[in-house]
């Protein structure tokens, strides 16, 4: 089956886990909306996807900002088309153990992951039910089945896996899919920090975490973007409110 052409939202597009996938979404023939914070930033994913032949533009905007989500959701609208494919990518750690937890850093990350997918999905499923077709994505964490020095990050993607599958509930009459993936360890610059929050080489930091991997190696970007293209495809319409662990072995 030949994927009919869509205008995909990858919040988080400008680098990273968003920018592999709003590459791979443009290359499976979709248009791509590239979101972040700033949209110069986004420039670089839009250029990438242009120069492979694809379409694409930038967008700015906060995804904890109510306001600024309807603004691009409908400027996205204008320039690409109604959006039918979303994935909510954007993210942030403020990683620190709970008796040092601060209240800024717990709602930081809760406003990013948490009021930014349910912000960006209310703005979104308006297109997807006219559209009677849809997919949202969600990007959560191995870091949901508990992590150390992450109780924001890890009750935010925990509380992702139930709003994913709540909106599986709620959407599915409308020919609207929504499906979580939760990446284990994933070279990006997100990893990056940690190493050197941490103090250690990113180099030894990657080879030590891929010795505890089943594959024996770090993901990459394009492991994730993989995934997302699978549950946006057409073929899986009957795949929904599902989280698939991408982390190079079991986790439970
Ligand atoms: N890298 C990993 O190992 C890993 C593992 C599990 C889950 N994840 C999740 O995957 C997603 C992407 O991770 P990554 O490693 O590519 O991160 P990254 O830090 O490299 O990129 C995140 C992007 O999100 C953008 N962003 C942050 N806050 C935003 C906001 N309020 N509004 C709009 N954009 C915002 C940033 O500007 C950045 O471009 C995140 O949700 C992350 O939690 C990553």
């Amino acid at each position: 089956m030949t994927q009919q052409q869509r205008t995909a939202i990858v919040t988080g597009g400008a680098r990273g886990i968003g920018a592999a996938t709003a590459v791979r979404l443009a290359a499976d023939g979709h248009k791509v909306a590239v979101l972040d914070l700033e949209e110069s930033a986004a420039k670089a994913t839009v250029e990438a996807i242009e120069g492979a032949g694809g379409t694409a533009a930038a967008f700015g905007a906060n995804v904890a900002d109510s306001a600024a989500v309807e603004q691009a959701v409908g400027a996205v609208a204008e320039r690409l088309g109604a959006p039918t494919i979303l994935v909510n990518n954007a993210g942030i750690t403020k990683d620190n153990l709970l008796f040092k937890m601060s209240e800024d850093d717990w709602d930081a990350v809760m406003g990013v992951h948490l009021r930014g997918s349910f912000l960006m999905t209310r703005a979104v499923q308006k297109h997807m039910v006219d559209a009677a077709w849809g997919r949202v994505v969600n990007l959560s964490s191995t870091s949901a089945l508990g992590n150390r020095g992450q109780a924001n990050y890890s009750a935010a993607k925990a509380g992702l896996q139930g709003f994913t599958k709540t909106l599986a509930i709620e959407l599915g009459k409308f020919g609207i899919t929504a499906n979580c993936i939760a990446p284990g360890f994933i070279a990006s610059e997100m990893t990056k920090a940690t190493a050197e929050r941490l103090g250690v080489d990113w180099e030894d930091f990657k080879t030590a975490r891929a010795k505890e991997i089943p594959v024996q190696r770090p993901g990459v970007v394009e492991d994730i973007a993989n995934t997302v293209s699978f549950f946006t495809d057409e073929r899986s319409s009957f795949v929904s409110g599902q989280v698939i662990y991408v982390a190079g072995g079991p986790k439970t």
